[in-house]
């Protein structure tokens, strides 16, 4: 039997996409794949305020099943009652890559899906792209489309170079797939490993600096399509400290590079209100576990080693909130 997310007191993305691009700050999308992150994202967001949009990818429900993951989901907005504040929170598809995928999601409760039909022709995307957005529109769900294609690695597909999105197309895909927001490629991409030692500069303390997002783009799409609600993906900035402890403590993530928080920042100001995070919840975690392997090799209690996991989560999302998003008290 299909469930709506409005039973599960989950909403959709219209009206936080309204005021966040009126607000000029960003919506934290952060994908869970177990119960430690779906903890750690939802006490962050209560604690600032926030409101969250938990992603999961198809990925995420192949490693935990997609039936238990969506449960979790489900216990979301009551967790967060207990938890002492109401915010809102959607429950997100993050890169459905069929029409299937995006129907089985709404019909199980997703309150947005994501169709990413960015790595097909121009007119293949608007045909696949439509036909979800008029399935997901009358059952009150939103969906973000993509145009141009990120670098790095989405789900199973590796895209090696990436097709920054074309601003004389933006308008026409809005129009013709009727979506509520839009994913674009301004020089983003996913995983820890964003851009190479080669494409980057040093800076006078000896940190590797990437180049600039491309800003002239992402202004050149908002004077085509005022107003509307544009999504990054890829936008972990690879924080040095995690890499560091990760490798003291017997790691080995050589040249991991990623998009400087201030230019989210500076994102998170203009019509970008969706930021997407995964890769920096991932070192987090990891070097908080590695730290406890290390320093308490007896331990053999999961609980040792992913509470504290969890904790390290929980303050990078409560920083992203208040520093970077600027999500924090919107809720
Ligand atoms: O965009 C990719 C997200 O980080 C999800 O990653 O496909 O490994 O779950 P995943
Ligand atoms: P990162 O790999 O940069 O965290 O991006 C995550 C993402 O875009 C999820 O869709
Ligand atoms: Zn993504």
């Amino acid at each position: 039997m299909a469930v709506s997310y409005k039973d599960l007191g989950l909403v959709n993305t219209k009206e936080l996409f309204a005021k966040a691009v009126a607000g000029g700050y960003a919506i934290p999308a952060y994908n869970f794949n177990n119960l430690e992150q779906l903890q750690a994202i939802l006490q962050a967001c209560v604690e600032t305020k926030s409101p969250v949009i938990l992603q999961v990818s198809a990925g995420a429900r192949k490693y935990a099943n997609a039936t238990l993951l969506r449960n979790m989901a489900k216990g979301a907005t009551e967790y967060v009652k207990e938890l002492g504040y109401d915010i809102p929170v959607v429950l997100h598809l993050d890169h459905g890559d069929t029409f299937e995928l995006c129907k089985e999601c709404i019909d199980s409760g997703f309150s947005s899906v994501m169709i990413d039909g960015s790595h097909h022709s121009y007119e293949e995307n608007i045909a696949l792209t439509k036909k979800v957005v008029e399935y997901a529109h009358a059952h009150g769900v939103s969906v973000e489309g993509e145009l141009g294609v990120l670098a790095g690695v989405e789900d199973d597909v590796v895209a090696e170079k990436s097709t920054y999105t074309r601003p004389e197309e933006v308008e026409d895909f809005v129009k013709r797939t009727g979506v509520d927001s839009l994913a674009i490629s301004i020089g983003t991409s996913h995983g820890a490993h964003k851009f190479t030692p080669a494409q980057c500069t040093t800076n006078a303390e000896g940190k590797l600096v990437p180049p600039p997002l491309k800003f002239e783009i992402l202004e050149e799409i908002e004077k085509r399509i005022p107003g509307f609600p544009i999504v990054l993906h890829g936008s972990s900035s690879v924080p040095q400290e995690e890499v560091d402890t990760i490798n003291k403590y017997g790691g080995a993530l050589k040249a991991a590079v990623g998009i400087p928080e201030e230019q989210l920042r500076k994102a998170a100001k203009s019509a970008v209100c969706k930021i997407n995070i995964d890769s920096d919840g991932r070192l987090a975690m990891t070097a908080a576990v590695r730290k406890v392997f290390v320093e308490s090799p007896g331990e053999f209690d999961p609980r040792k080693f992913l509470g504290p996991a969890r904790d390290a989560l929980k303050k990078l999302y409560m920083h992203k909130n208040i520093n970077v998003l600027g999500s924090a008290n919107k809720a």
